[in-house]
Formats: structure tokens, C-alpha cells, sequence
């Protein structure tokens, strides 16, 4: 017997089914659809070609086309001398079932996510914590060397090696890695040789790599409070225990309590506490290598900006200072650069580097072979650290107008974090502030701040407004901060 293909197919086209596809695709989409869904069933006769195009006013190569490519896909079967079929496909055991409606807008959870999947996805980190620019959507990346970077880059697709085209091995191109140990060794007193580094997309992986070879699910980790969200996230992706560790004016301050636990891991940044804006004292800095030898626990030092010190050189890293390697040390060139590179690198102790390498390549699979080469270049040649001059000065010019206007202009009740390094920094509040409702006023006049208190894993001991400048235009510092601090000020005596 014949389905009433026809009318079904007027329908959809009539609807606009599948509309900027080609005559032929329309047909076959209807067609294949029709099927899925059970509107046809296995077993029934299709018109023939020459009919069905009649019915539908299409060319009859149309309707061969679409038949054609219903039959290589397996939807339909020729039978010779009796036409075309719709093809049982339907596996035995199962009933015929109708997809149900996958539940979507209006904010319910999406189907068959595991627990950790709804609980990863409920509340999405990046647009509330991500310290960038202060003035909404005027990021300003014009300080990065694009036409160089693309001389570099077209030198190496010119004729490129064929490992350039393939996987990166044992831990990522080898002249970057040479380079990057050169820097880090200067720079940061990092105590490195070159096998030891591995090139990752940036510190999430590096974290994740971190988190997935040396933990295993419920073990404890140390994480600054408040602290870094994107750490947080792939421990809690790593269903980790978080103990939550206060930061005062030296950083990390655990407390007694904290130092009876054995943490597997201790995620630090001690460079630049984020976001609080402090540096970690040498005190604090030898307690915790003490602590990490004593008990067996890994060190995360993330130092994602601290190229950006305005005072003076660049802090030691607490790598330089372990003597017991339990550090790792990770680092980004989404700050000194800029974040789309998605470039970063772990530096590990000498007796973990073949797992590191093994578990790179096994669960990431990383390349960017090409990437890595420019950039190993652009090290070598001297442009990094120009770069690095060029934004500093750009930066740090940035601050400084921040700080003085916001100096000037805030009632004293609002304390000035005063690190002088990084690309952010905190204007601390009295306690009976509200700085989630303050950012979300500052929000409406085209501020990008964050709050302080929403940094924190348990709840929040003190408030503040986040301010990140890196990215801003200088002209538009001044005004954006007379802005703010008019507003803060308005808030502080609205609240006391
Ligand atoms: C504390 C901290 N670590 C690391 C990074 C960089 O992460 P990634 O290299 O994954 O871009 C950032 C970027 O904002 C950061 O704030």
C-alpha cells in the first residue's frame, strides 16, 4: 500500500522545513524524519520517483537524488521490479518509542547529565568571576604584536616540518620548552631543566592534569578562600574534598586546625593572591614547603601574572625555594599575552615527568605544534620579553591612575589593596556592605566589577569590589573609577 508521502512532504515543504537546503536535501530530511519518527513504518511502498515528483511539482532528478541518498543511508531498500521500501531498521526487542521532548529553555536541567555534570553546569563560573576589563565589553588586546606574531607564525606554515602537522610529543616543542626553562630560571628563579616542562592549553588543563594523576576522588585539597573559581571548578570536577583556607595580609594562613590535616594537594598563588591582591611573605612561603615535605602534599603554585610587578623585579617563585619537590609550578600566557592562546605550561619534580607526559598525550592529546613554534621564537628572538616591557609600562600606568583616583575619592571606611603587581585590584569594604547588590548597580552604569564575597568557598568574611584594568583603554580609567568610587561612597553611607 502507499503512504501518503506526498501530502507529508507538501506539509513540511509548505512549513518551511529545513528551508535554505537544496531541493533534493528538503525531500530526503522529510523523508528521513518521517521515518524516525514513526510516521512510516518499516515495510511500506514509496510512490515511485516519477509520481511522487509529479505530486510534489519537483523535478523528477529531485526526487531521485533524495531517493538516492535515503537508500545509501540505509533508510530505505530497493526491491528490484517493486519499487522502493522503508527499511526495517527498528531494533527486535525494542517498541516503537516516540522521543520525548528534551526539557530545555526555562532553566530545568537538561537530560542524562551525571551528577557532576548538573552540578558543573548549574551555575556557569566564567561570566561572574572572570576578572578582565573594568569598562563592560572594552577589552583591549591592541598592545599584543599581532603583525609580528603573524610573521612568525606564516614562517613556520610556509613549509611546515611534518611534525608541526601531527601531535605534540613528549610534552611539547622541544625549543620552547628550552626557551621557556631559560626564562623561567632568570626571571623566576625557577630551578628547572628543560624536561621537566610541559606544554599544556593553558592552566585549566595544567590543573586538570594535576588533579586527575595525583588525586583520587575525595581526597582532600587546600584552596585559598576566597580563591581562584577555575581551580575550584576542576577540583569539584574531580569530586576532591575542598578545605578552604583563610588568606590574610601574608597569603595563605592556614590555620591550626587546617595544619592537622593531610591535604593531598595545596593550590596556591603565591605571586598574587587572587583576588585579594596580596603577595605571600617568605615566612608563609617556607611554612607551607614545610608543611607540603612533612605530610606528603602536592603544591599547585599558579603564577598567572606575575610578570606584572610594578615596584621592582618579579617575586622568586616558591618553586625556587623547595628543597623537598613538592611543588608544581604552573604558568599561562593568557595574561602576558592574551587568553584566546590557550598556551600554558606545568613544570613538574624530575620523577613525575614520564606520568606527566603519559598523561598528557593519553588524556589530552595536545597539539599546536605550529603555535608552539611561533612562540618558541618569539621567546628566543627577544620579543617576549620587549613585550613584556611594552605592557608592563601600559599597565602599570593603568594602575597607577586607578589607585590615585580612587585614593583621592574614597571615603576612608574603603580600604585600597596595595600589592603593586598583577592586573586587578580590591577596594575592601566595611562589613555591612552588600557587594554583590553594589556590582550589580555598577553593572547598570557599565562597570565590570566583581564581588569579593562571591570569591569565597564557604561563606564570605569580608567584602569588596574586585576591579580588573589590564584590558582597559587608559583614557577611559579615569572616568570609569570617578564613577565607581562616587558609587561606593554612596553605597557605604547608604548601608552604615
Ligand atoms: C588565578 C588564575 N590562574 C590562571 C589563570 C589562567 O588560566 P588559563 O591559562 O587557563 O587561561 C587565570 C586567568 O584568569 C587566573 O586568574
Amino acid at each position: 500500500m502507499h503512504v501518503p508521502l506526498g501530502d507529508l512532504i507538501l506539509t513540511g515543504l509548505e512549513a518551511g522545513a529545513f528551508l535554505g537546503l537544496p531541493a533534493n536535501r528538503r525531500v530526503f530530511e522529510l523523508v528521513r524524519h518521517a521515518i524516525l519518527g514513526h510516521q512510516l513504518q518499516g515495510g511500506a511502498k514509496l510512490p515511485s520517483t516519477r509520481d511522487l515528483a509529479i505530486e510534489l511539482g519537483l523535478s523528477r532528478n529531485t526526487v531521485l537524488a533524495a531517493y538516492e541518498q535515503l537508500l545509501a543511508e540505509g533508510y530505505i531498500e530497493a526491491r528490484s521490479g517493486s519499487g522502493s521500501y522503508v527499511a526495517d531498521t527498528l531494533p527486535r526487542a525494542l517498541a516503537p518509542v516516540r522521543p520525548k521532548p528534551a526539557r530545555q529553555a526555562g532553566g530545568a536541567a537538561p537530560r542524562e547529565l551525571s551528577r557532576r555534570g548538573r552540578m558543573l553546569t548549574a551555575t556557569p563560573s566564567d561570566k561572574c568571576y572572570e576578572i578582565q576589563e573594568f569598562v563592560a565589553g572594552a577589552n583591549d588586546f591592541s598592545a599584543f604584536p599581532h603583525k609580528l606574531w603573524q610573521r612568525l607564525q606564516n614562517k613556520h606554515w610556509r613549509s611546515p616540518e611534518p611534525a608541526f602537522l601531527d601531535y605534540a610529543r613528549a610534552g611539547g616543542y622541544q625549543p620552547l620548552r628550552e626557551s621557556l626553562t631559560e626564562y623561567l630560571r632568570v626571571s623566576r628563579s625557577v630551578r628547572l631543566n628543560p624536561d621537566q616542562v610541559l606544554i599544556t592549553a593553558g592552566t585549566q588543563q595544567s590543573l586538570d592534569l594535576c588533579a586527575r594523576l595525583l588525586t583520587d576522588g575525595g581526597d582532600m585539597v587546600w584552596m585559598e578562600n576566597p580563591g581562584y573559581w577555575g581551580a575550584r571548578r576542576i577540583f569539584e570536577a574531580n569530586d576532591l574534598n575542598l578545605r578552604p583556607v583563610a588568606v590574610d595580609a601574608e597569603g595563605i594562613a592556614p590555620s591550626a586546625a587546617d595544619l592537622q590535616t593531610a591535604p593531598r594537594m595545596i593550590y596556591v598563588t603565591p605571586s598574587h593572591q587572587y583576588p585579594t591582591d596580596v603577595v605571600m611573605g617568605l615566612s608563609r612561603r617556607r611554612l607551607l614547603i614545610e608543611f607540603a615535605g612533612r605530610k606528603g602534599a602536592w603544591i599547585l603554585e599558579d603564577d598567572y601574572d606575575s610578570e606584572f610587578r610594578y615596584g621592582g623585579r618579579p617575586l622568586a617563585s616558591l618553586q625556587g625555594l623547595d628543597s623537598h619537590a613538592r611543588v608544581i609550578y604552573l604558568g599561562t600566557f593568557s595574561k602576558v599575552l592574551y587568553p584566546g592562546i590557550r598556551i600554558g605550561y606545568v613544570v613538574v619534580p624530575p620523577d613525575l615527568i614520564e606520568s606527566f607526559r603519559t598523561g598528557l598525550s593519553d588524556i589530552h592529546r595536545p597539539g599546536q605544534m605550529a603555535v608552539q613554534a611561533a612562540l618558541s621564537d618569539f621567546i628566543r628572538l627577544g620579543h617576549f620579553s620587549s613585550h613584556i616591557r611594552n605592557v608592563r609600562a601600559r599597565y602599570g600606568k593603568c594602575r597607577a591612575l586607578l589607585q590615585q583616583c580612587l585614593q583621592k575619592k574614597l571615603l576612608p571606611q574603603a580600604r585600597l589593596s596595595n600589592a603593586d603587581t598583577g592586573l586587578h585590584l580590591v577596594i575592601h569594604l566595611p562589613e555591612h556592605c552588600d557587594d554583590v547588590l553594589l556590582v550589580a548597580q555598577a553593572k547598570r552604569r557599565q562597570l565590570d566589577v566583581k564581588p569579593l564575597s562571591s570569591y569565597y568557598v564557604a561563606p564570605p568574611l569580608t567584602r569588596g569590589v574586585v576591579v580588573g584594568y589590564g584590558y582597559t583603554p587608559q583614557e577611559q580609567i579615569m572616568p570609569s573609577a570617578l564613577r565607581l568610587a562616587d558609587l561606593v561612597n554612596r553605597h557605604i553611607r547608604a548601608t552604615g
